[in-house]
């Protein structure tokens, strides 16, 4: 009787869904002003070097995400077999996140260093040949040459996103990324550096096996092995009730 009411008076109807859709509305919008208290700082988390971005934009053509997600989620079953769940500061220069839902294949927020670079090249070649029952695509042609031509214009984009890359002049920046990553890592961040940055880091880390090339296997194998390897977790203590959640 009092719906009926209510559907039959316009006036009413309106001011009431209006209130439904405010409270709805408030329910959504309300927490982003607490965010900068949700996100804990990680000072260890940093962004990608020019190499493993190169290969974080390589998973990302590959498709790679439509079958691995990249978020360990506060369960203990997760927890078990992957490690500490994910914190949201580990993707905050990873634009966009590659969290992702879809598990045909088993997460990555943490396979860095849990395999040698030859396992993960043999792995991305020809899968079953490590795997015999998976169900990964062959992907072959990563062992192609690396195209780099964009590196900059790709990381002059993330920075305009917040992502503290350098810029000729940008001393202040700079120095405080030599404060928080030290010096390597900051010159590896710094743009006009990028190319031979990219090139240098290929060299030293020789993801792919084969010094004398340049390939996107370097790149995206340097990106597999960084993931989840920024943070700490023995230093990082959480806060008690942060074990309960999800549980
Ligand atoms: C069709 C779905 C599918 C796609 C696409 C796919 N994978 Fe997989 N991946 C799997 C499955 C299933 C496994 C588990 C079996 C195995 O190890 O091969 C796996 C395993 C892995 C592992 C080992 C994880 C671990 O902890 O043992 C890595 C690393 C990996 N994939 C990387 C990649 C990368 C990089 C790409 C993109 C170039 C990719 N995958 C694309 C299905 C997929």
């Amino acid at each position: 009787m009092r719906h009926e009411n209510i559907e039959k008076n316009i006036g009413l109807m309106t001011i009431l869904t209006l209130i439904v859709v405010s409270v709805g509305g408030l329910v959504e919008i309300v927490p982003l002003f607490y965010i900068d208290d949700t996100v804990e700082e990680v000072e260890s988390v940093r962004p990608f070097t020019p190499l493993e971005q190169r290969g974080r934009d390589i998973y990302v053509k590959e498709g790679c995400y439509l079958c691995h997600s990249q978020q360990v989620r506060p369960f203990r079953d997760e927890e078990i077999r992957y490690g500490h769940y994910s914190l949201a500061a580990e993707s905050k220069y990873s634009h966009p996140f590659q969290w992702g839902s879809k598990r045909t294949g088993p997460d990555l927020a943490r396979v860095g260093g849990k395999y040698s670079n030859e396992w993960q090249v043999q792995h991305l070649i020809a899968p079953r040949s490590v795997v015999p029952e998976s169900v990964m695509p062959n992907y072959p042609h990563l062992m192609e040459e690396l195209d780099y031509s964009q590196l900059q214009a790709r990381m002059r984009a993330l920075k305009a996103v917040g992502v503290p890359y350098t810029e000729e002049g940008e001393d202040e920046l700079y120095q405080k990324n030599v404060e928080r990553w030290g010096e390597d890592v900051a010159e590896r961040l710094h743009i006009p550096n990028a190319e031979e940055s990219l090139k240098a880091e290929a060299e030293e880390g020789n993801f792919d096996g084969d010094p004398s090339k340049l390939t996107e296997m370097d790149a995206i194998v340097a990106y597999l092995q960084v993931l989840g390897t920024m943070v700490d977790f023995d230093e990082y203590s959480e806060p008690e009730q942060g074990r309960s959640r999800g549980f």
